[in-house]
């Protein structure tokens, strides 16, 4: 459990002390979801360069970029540790592709979470059983929804703390880590891509344009797949 006392004082700690304090309040049950993005390869950089007592895991939705798979496997070299990686149910992709349509998600906003549903927030759930407290690499400035969530907040839904180390960082504190600490990032982000997910529906962005413009780019509505939103 945390009490408000911890609540606060973990926002004036360093984001490595944070981690660490989060191991010790939960020695079970401390869960990182990582997307190989640039903001969860720093946070996985802190977990395994430090050992830290963190289940890592990622969703491998089976639509991914090749990068993605190079950098999950350089992870794992390089921290002589293991990413776990979890699919969606085999019978619902099949379901859903055969009725529907291999690409149904570019014909509809709901065909498009649904797909998002199956391949995303079903296994997130799963990978989320007997987890106490979820780690992701959200950061405030990535967009309006995320604006006014705080570095700790309680999943009603899914019974968990959430922790959200990076909550605060800027885009260039994420990027002087990964310079500092030669951490490796996917290749895609210098041609572009900022916010990487499924291949099919993340395009680049120009300049100027907002990082999370190449999500689902041929929407007009919420960028959001169901893993952080309703
Ligand atoms: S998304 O909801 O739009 O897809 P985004 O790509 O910004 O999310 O990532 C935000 C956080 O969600 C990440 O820091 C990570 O914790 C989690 N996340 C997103 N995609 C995945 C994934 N494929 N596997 C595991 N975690 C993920
Ligand atoms: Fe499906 Fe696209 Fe969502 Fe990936 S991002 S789960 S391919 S709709």
């Amino acid at each position: 459990m945390l009490s408000t006392d911890d609540i606060l004082h973990l926002e004036n700690l360093s984001t490595e002390e944070s981690l660490r304090f989060i191991t010790e309040k939960f020695p079970e049950g401390a869960v990182f979801s990582t997307s190989l993005g640039q903001e969860d390869q720093v946070i996985t950089d802190i977990i395994f360069r430090n050992k830290m007592n963190i289940k890592v895991f990622t969703l491998d939705t089976g639509r991914l970029f090749y990068e993605h798979y190079e950098l999950l496997s350089q992870n794992n070299s390089r921290y002589k540790t293991k990413t776990e990686v979890y699919f969606p149910d085999a019978n619902d992709v099949e379901k859903y592709v055969n009725e529907k349509g291999i690409n149904a998600f570019f014909h509809s906003v709901e065909n498009r979470k649904e797909c998002c549903y199956i391949r995303k927030v079903k296994p997130l759930n799963r990978a989320l059983e007997g987890a106490k407290i979820w780690i992701t690499g959200l950061r405030s400035e990535q967009s309006e929804n995320r604006e006014n969530m705080k570095m700790i907040e309680w999943d009603e839904d899914r019974k968990l703390f959430k922790f959200n180390p990076l909550i605060h960082w800027t885009y260039n504190d994420v990027l002087k880590y990964i310079e500092e600490n030669k951490v490796q990032d996917l290749p895609l982000h210098k041609k572009g891509f900022i916010s990487v997910g499924c291949k099919p529906c993340t395009r680049a962005i120009t300049e100027g344009e907002n990082p999370r413009a190449g999500r689902w780019f041929w929407e007009e509505s919420q960028k959001e797949c169901g893993l952080h939103s309703k």
